[in-house]
């Protein structure tokens, strides 16, 4: 089943603390999305590693909120007053990630309490996908109805910034070490090698295949011996599956 699809009625707002400028929209379906706009700097991968991350996440267990693929109208942009928002739009015409948004949630900051229970696969997956972006800095980390909820994965799976100049190699990424000091969890985390037995064993080489189907194809960006989006999903389970048979070199607590 592919990610649900909905159309964008209305822009609502920025969300000026975000460093793509993410925004807020309604859509056909009624719901509320923050989208990640395919025309943000930083390019499609951030989308296609949203995607990725964010259902191996669900996958696993881990609440993160429901993706849509969410289509950009040419109106939508006409009609924006704010111009670096029309510019944003103009340039996200078409198919966008959409976000269900979480309305009332909280930034994690400490102050409320994560159990170990879900805190320990967090820095778990975070550490398989080369997360670098779950720290005191910049949690990602949403309480919503007092349960924590995963978010923005664009920076997880760095490999793929790499495939054009440096050719796939998945085992130079499933050997990175993973530096987890910064992490906004690596406290309140319980067994990570735990965490490890019980969830990798989810992540068959059939379930990482579904997850990668679910990305658009257009969003698959060609790289050297990449040619077709087929490649480029193979290229993402090879990488994925290597890591996973490496833990080696990255759990938390195994490197020195
Ligand atoms: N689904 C959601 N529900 C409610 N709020 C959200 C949701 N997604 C994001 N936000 C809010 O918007 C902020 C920015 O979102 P996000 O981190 O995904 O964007 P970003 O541009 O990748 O940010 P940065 O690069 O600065 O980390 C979040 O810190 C959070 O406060
Ligand atoms: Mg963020």
């Amino acid at each position: 089943m592919p990610l649900e699809h909905v159309t964008a009625t209305r822009y609502v707002t920025p969300l000026r603390e975000g460093g793509s400028l993410p925004g807020i929209v309604e859509a056909d379906d009624l719901g509320t999305y923050v989208v990640k706009f395919r025309g943000a700097g930083q390019g499609l991968k951030v989308l296609v590693a949203e995607v990725v991350v964010g259902e191996l996440a669900r996958a696993v267990g881990i609440r993160t909120p429901r993706l849509v693929t969410l289509e950009v109208p040419p109106d939508i942009a006409r009609y924006e007053a704010d111009e670096e928002v029309q510019d944003l739009l103009t340039a996200s015409v078409g198919l966008n990630l959409g976000v269900d948004f979480l309305p009332g949630s909280f930034g994690y900051d400490g102050s409320r309490a994560v159990s170990a229970d879900d805190a320990t696969p967090i820095v778990w997956l975070d550490a398989l996908t080369a997360n670098v972006d779950r720290t005191w800095n910049n949690p990602n980390l949403l309480l919503w109805h007092r349960t924590p909820y995963v978010i923005d994965h664009g920076a997880a799976l760095y490999f793929h910034h790499a495939w054009p100049t440096k050719g796939v190699d998945a085992a130079r990424f499933a050997g990175q070490r993973y530096d987890a000091s910064a992490h906004v969890l690596l406290d309140v985390a319980g067994d990570v090698a735990g965490a490890h037995e019980r969830l990798a064993p989810m992540l068959t080489d059939r379930l990482l295949t579904d997850v990668v189907a679910l990305v658009p194809d257009e969003w698959l960006e060609q790289a050297p011996g990449l040619a077709e989006p087929a490649d480029v999903r193979g290229a993402y389970v090879e990488h994925l599956r290597a890591r996973l048979n490496r833990p080696d070199a990255w759990l938390p607590g195994r490197t020195s």
